[in-house]
């Protein structure tokens, strides 16, 4: 009889892709991936170090897993991912019910910790950065899973140490895959039906291969992909300001598939506190890149993640982050009072009064969410592009997205399920749009230019 594994995923998209492979990687020793945690025989913990109580997080859901199979035999309890790595043996040291300890550059020893582990009861902890190997290992484990939009991870790690960031400390050092095995991964996420392909990275625009001599970038990648039969929409997440060089910015004029949504971080309006977070940019090339992509074409929208409460943030700083949203009225966008992480350079420096930070959150929010109704109100009445993802439980309904990421739900039969179809958009509130398929198949003119 097979053995199940439970795995709970916290953190950005990468945890997302890194379970998938985990899970994957896991049927060749036999076990097999379940939603009910009950039944589990291993429980594995994806975990995010981003934020504050990160680790009080993780050992609330070990005891959590500890309560559901008290009167029953104990699952091999394994926490993965960016707390893994950062904690390291403390973990095992703090919580005895954790069994094994692996940090993301590791993944590829799972399986055989895993064994030894069923052999010996062998507890260990495994967080060396070795990168290149786990890629080798995990590509050549395959994947049958179909599904419409896919992560493929291209990028990983980050050189960059913005101040407030554990990023650099959890994921290690930038690595980009080689780029003949990212297009193999994206031929087979095609073939196993995949439309939509989001590439991945901690600075996925940093991408760069070298090989014979030739620097590949993420422009080349989109370009080749472009020329895969089958995809039709491509994303790439997250980037950095200092990387939108000219050659992907250029993408935007010939891509067809390239959607026209860029999600750009920015963290601050403020020069002073882009500074004191060694960001390494102006808010003036921000908004240079931003006017460039809209001269290129003005349906390209942005989102960006903004930090708020940084030390050192003073009214002004913040004003300056206001007047940047009220200026370039991003679409979607998170913010993020300053959490300080352990072991970065701004941990050390005096925080801002929590109250101050609070208020302050408040109105960035306010402010962000009603361009954000703003936008989707203006699709009311109007005929949308969606990509059909999945079939709402129980509902007779779709789900699916726009070029923008908007969630959209409508009626319709579950045979378009990974199909583009045209929706006119009847309601909107501030996440979701809803409407009625449209039934002839090619209303092309009537998209919103
Ligand atoms: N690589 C991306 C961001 C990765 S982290 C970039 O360079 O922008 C995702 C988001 O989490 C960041 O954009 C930031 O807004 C937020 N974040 C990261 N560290 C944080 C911290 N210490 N406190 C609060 N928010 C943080
Ligand atoms: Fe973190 Fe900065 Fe690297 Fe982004 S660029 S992952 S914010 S250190
Ligand atoms: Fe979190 Fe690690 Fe991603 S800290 S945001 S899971 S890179």
């Amino acid at each position: 009889m097979s053995k199940k594994v439970f795995v709970k995923t916290f953190g950005c998209q990468m945890n997302v892709y890194d379970s998938d492979k985990i899970t994957d990687a896991l049927k060749i020793i036999g076990y097999k991936k379940t939603e009910n945690l009950n039944s589990a025989d291993c429980f594995i913990l994806n975990t995010c170090h981003i934020r504050d109580k990160a680790k009080e997080k993780v050992y609330h859901e070990i005891g959590r897993v500890r309560e559901t199979f008290l009167n029953k035999r104990k699952p091999l309890v394994i926490v993965a991912g960016c707390v893994a790595q950062a904690e390291n043996t403390e973990m095992l040291k703090r919580e005895p019910y954790i069994d094994l300890v692996i940090g993301p550059q590791s993944y590829h020893k799972l399986n055989e910790t895993i064994l030894k582990f069923e052999k010996n009861k062998f507890k260990n902890e495994i967080t060396d950065f070795d990168t290149l190997e786990k890629f080798n290992y995990l590509d050549k484990i395959k994947n049958k899973k179909s599904k419409v939009s896919s992560f493929l991870t291209i990028q990983e790690g980050c050189d960059k140490f913005c101040h407030f960031c554990v990023v650099p400390y959890t994921r290690g050092p930038e690595y980009s895959r080689p780029f003949d095995q990212i297009l193999n991964e994206a031929n087979v996420l095609v073939q196993n039906g995949s439309k939509e392909i989001i590439l991945l990275g901690q600075n996925v625009n940093a991408y760069s291969y070298q090989e014979f001599n030739k620097e590949y970038r993420l422009s080349d990648l989109i370009m080749s992909l472009e020329k895969i039969d089958g995809i039709e929409r491509i994303r790439y997440t997250t980037s950095h300001p200092r990387d939108m060089t000219k050659d992907l910015l250029d993408c935007y004029k010939v891509s067809k598939k390239l959607m026209p949504f860029v999600h750009l971080p920015i963290q601050s309006g403020s020069d002073k506190i882009l500074k004191l977070m060694n960001r390494k940019h102006k808010v003036e090339e921000y908004i240079n890149t931003y006017n460039y992509l809209k001269g290129v074409n003005d349906r390209i929208e942005f989102s960006s993640d903004f930090i708020i409460g940084y030390p050192g943030e003073e009214t002004k700083d913040f004003e300056n982050t206001i007047k940047l949203i009220d200026k370039l009225k991003f679409i979607n966008s998170y913010s993020f009072i300053y959490s300080a992480r352990p072991g970065t350079t701004a941990s050390k420096l005096e925080p801002i009064k929590d109250e101050i930070s609070k208020g302050r959150l408040k109105i960035v929010q306010e402010k962000l969410f009603g361009y954000q109704k703003l936008k989707n109100k203006s699709f009311e009445n109007k005929f949308i592009d969606v990509l059909v993802e999945n079939e709402i439980q129980g509902q007779n309904k779709l789900f699916g997205r726009n070029e923008y990421m908007n969630s959209v739900i409508f009626e319709g039969n579950k045979n378009l399920i990974g199909n583009i179809v045209q929706v006119k958009v009847t309601k909107t509130n501030q996440n979701t749009l809803f409407g009625e398929l449209h039934k002839k198949k090619d209303l092309r003119q009537h998209k919103i230019e």
